[in-house]
């Protein structure tokens, strides 16, 4: 959308000060759609509280392979980020906006400088950062570590970036899809935020779902969703599916008779051990091998760990060895036992979550594929891949939920 048009849809920002937004956004439940799920206007107010804050930085890296919602905003409704953006940085005190995006992200910068261009009334400068990718340099203190300076790598914290982050100063980091979010409920108030979702998950969220489905996307649905909604939203599934991966490649994979019952929804999602993360549902179909598949990823992640951990840099990798060797039928008995303790004793032990994130990804393709790690040990697997992606993922279909604006 050009100014113009955004204007013409969103209408005008209202002047609300700090507190009324924070306010509005508290009472409006909105959490940060980055992946760690944090509620917003805590953040908001943690900042806001301290003193001496650098920036406002829109983590607009999307390194999981399997989102595209990002990059969508970025490059179709630039406006609405980086009129969040500059809500939030007059809420917390910021004197500029920093909006991060992965060096790949071509259409999304293009459309981001020609935004800036026109955008005469902000009241904070707004710069944009090109910055090397990797799965980890989404981590918000890989992003801060970069703008900083230093590589895009993690840092031990804390001090997390709301207590010492760009400049050594504090800094609020939040993800594009939250950003938008503030931006709608600075308009049309909280009310109009909680007319979709449920009491507890109120609004809607942005989901990239791709696999087996005829229409692989970004699709804006309200919480509460029925699951097999979701599936019908993107097309339908082109076979019988055997599970879904929710939540990303710091996922979980759950069976897919279990996952249809289930509704987009935190609490829903928690039954069964899993949360959105970043939005991003993978359907696997019975023609593809599970195993297979996680053995790929787990094998991705272990490279993109960020080599500064001994559990993660050592760890990693001999976990993706035994699922490969599990995948591949030539696992030793206790392989997947091995597994499950390996990747309890990593837990935690990281600098960042990363570490963290692969192997409850590894436990659930554990569970949930126990019955193909018995089969690989006697039988040829002729399962066709189902290539979840390990690079980027391109745009391919985007489609709203037409609620009232
Ligand atoms: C390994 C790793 C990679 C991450 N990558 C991203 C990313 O690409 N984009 C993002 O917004 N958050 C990412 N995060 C989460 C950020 O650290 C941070 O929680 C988020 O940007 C905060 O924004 P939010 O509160 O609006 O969700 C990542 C976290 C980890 C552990
Ligand atoms: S836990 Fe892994 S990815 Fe995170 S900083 Fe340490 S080595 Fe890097």
């Amino acid at each position: 959308m050009t100014l113009a048009e955004h204007a013409r849809v969103h209408g005008d920002l209202p002047h609300r000060t700090a507190l009324e937004l924070i306010e509005s956004i508290e009472r409006s439940g909105l959490r940060g759609r980055g992946g760690a799920d944090f509620p917003t206007a805590r953040k908001l107010r943690a900042v806001a509280s301290r003193k001496r804050v650098s920036a406002v930085v829109v983590n607009g890296s999307e390194t999981e392979p399997a989102s595209a919602k990002d990059r969508l905003l970025l490059s179709r409704l630039p406006h609405l980020v980086l009129d969040g953006a500059v809500l939030a940085a007059e809420a917390v005190g910021a004197p500029e906006v920093i909006v991060k995006v992965g060096a790949t992200a071509g259409g999304s910068l293009q459309a981001l400088e020609g935004a800036v261009s026109v955008r005469a009334d902000d009241p904070v400068p707004i710069q944009l950062v090109a910055a090397p990718e990797g799965y980890v340099a989404g981590e918000e203190s890989a992003v801060v570590h970069y703008l900083n300076g230093g590589p895009e790598l993690p840092t031990f914290v804390p001090p997390r970036p709301f207590e010492r982050g760009y400049r050594g100063r504090p800094t609020l980091i939040q993800n594009p899809e939250t950003l938008a979010q503030v931006a709608l409920v600075a308009r049309f108030g909280e009310h109009w935020y909680r007319e979709l979702g449920t009491t507890a998950d109120p609004g809607s969220a942005l989901v990239t779902i791709s696999g087996a489905v005829a229409a692989p996307g970004v699709y804006e649905l309200a919480f509460g969703t029925p699951m097999t909604d979701l599936v019908d939203a993107a097309g339908g599934a082109t076979e019988p599916l055997r599970a879904l991966l929710v939540g990303g490649y710091f996922g979980t994979w759950v069976e897919a008779s279990e996952a249809m019952r289930l509704r987009l929804a935190r609490e829903d999602l928690r039954s069964v051990g899993c949360s959105l993360g970043s939005g991003v549902l993978i359907a696997l179909g019975e023609s593809a091998c599970g195993l297979h598949e996680s053995a790929r990823v787990i094998d991705y992640l272990a490279q993109q760990s960020a080599g500064q951990c001994g559990p993660c840099t050592y760890g990693l990798p001999a976990i993706a060895d035994a699922v490969g060797a599990l995948a591949d039928g030539a696992a030793r008995d206790g392989d997947r036992d091995r597994v499950l303790r390996w990747g309890s004793e990593i837990r935690g032990r990281g600098a960042c979550h990363h570490p963290d994130g692969a192997v409850r990804f590894v436990a659930s393709a554990m569970t949930v594929f126990a019955e193909e790690i018995e089969r690989h040990r006697s039988e040829r697997c002729t399962a066709l891949p189902a290539g979840l992606p390990v690079g980027g993922t391109t745009i391919r279909r985007a489609v709203a939920t037409g609620r009232r604006r």
